[in-house]
């Protein structure tokens, strides 16, 4: 089994294969997962917030809830923002969500554009909250991975890195075949890491700490929270 990572979706360049891991641990990913764990029923994950409102007033705005974040924060008429607290059973159990975020959402188009694979897991959402869960359903799959980080405005963002390197040592037991993004991103991790700590040291975790959301980082570095693993199909994400 090839596990190829990569830092942005800017380096996809070629095709793609059946089972495809999106990280954004900080904190798209992580919300994601919190949300679809307590009994949402689905994320339409959209780019720009023009597009969430687009899609929501298509759908229904009564029926579903608005979430995202622009610069970390709320967006102005939205439901939700991106902290993974806020999307408890009551706030969002037997909902759909419609969410844009500034990097993570964006990520899951730029997978979506470049995936034509008819075997595998499909398209994932993988955060350190649901890590064993996609380890265990990527390795079943059996099929080659790519882990797929949302980076930071097209740039590399060590919090997703180190929640790359995590599930890459995850797989460990698989035998991947690494390349060296894989190399470098199981190289970050240490046997026994502070996860907690790792994240609050990266660029996103000092930035939610200065916007006063450094609880997130927290909530983010819990490791297998949950054994939900969301799949992105038909321009949205469910708990499968
Ligand atoms: C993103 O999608 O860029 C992030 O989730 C930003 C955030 O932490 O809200």
């Amino acid at each position: 089994m090839k596990v190829d990572v990569y830092f942005t979706p800017g380096e996809l360049t070629t095709e793609l294969p059946g089972t495809v891991v999106v990280i954004d641990v900080l904190r798209a990913t992580s919300t994601m997962v919190e949300a679809l764990a307590n009994g949402a029923r689905a994320v339409f994950p959209v780019p720009t917030v023009d597009d969430a409102a687009r899609i929501a007033q298509g759908i229904g705005r009564d029926s579903v809830l608005l979430a995202g974040e622009r610069k970390g924060l709320p967006i102005e008429g939205f439901d939700l923002g991106n902290a993974p607290a806020e999307f408890t059973r009551e706030a969002v159990g037997d909902t759909s969500l419609v969410m844009a975020t500034t990097n993570g959402t964006r990520a899951f188009m730029a997978v979506a554009e470049r995936y034509a694979a008819k075997e595998g897991a499909g398209i994932l959402a993988g955060a350190l909250l649901n890590l064993t869960a996609v380890a265990e359903t990527t390795t079943e799959a059996g099929t080659d991975v790519a882990i797929v980080c949302a980076g930071r405005e097209g740039r590399f963002g060590l919090d997703d890195a180190l929640c790359a390197g995590a599930l890459v040592r995850a797989l460990e037991a698989a035998d991947p075949i690494l390349n060296d993004a894989g190399r470098a991103a199981r190289r970050l991790i240490g046997r026994k890491q502070d996860l907690a700590s790792a994240l609050a040291d990266t660029a996103a975790g000092r930035y939610l700490e200065g916007i006063g959301h450094g609880e997130d980082v927290a909530l983010c570095a819990q490791l297998d929270r949950t054994d939900v693993v969301p799949g992105f199909r038909d321009r949205k994400i469910t708990a499968g």
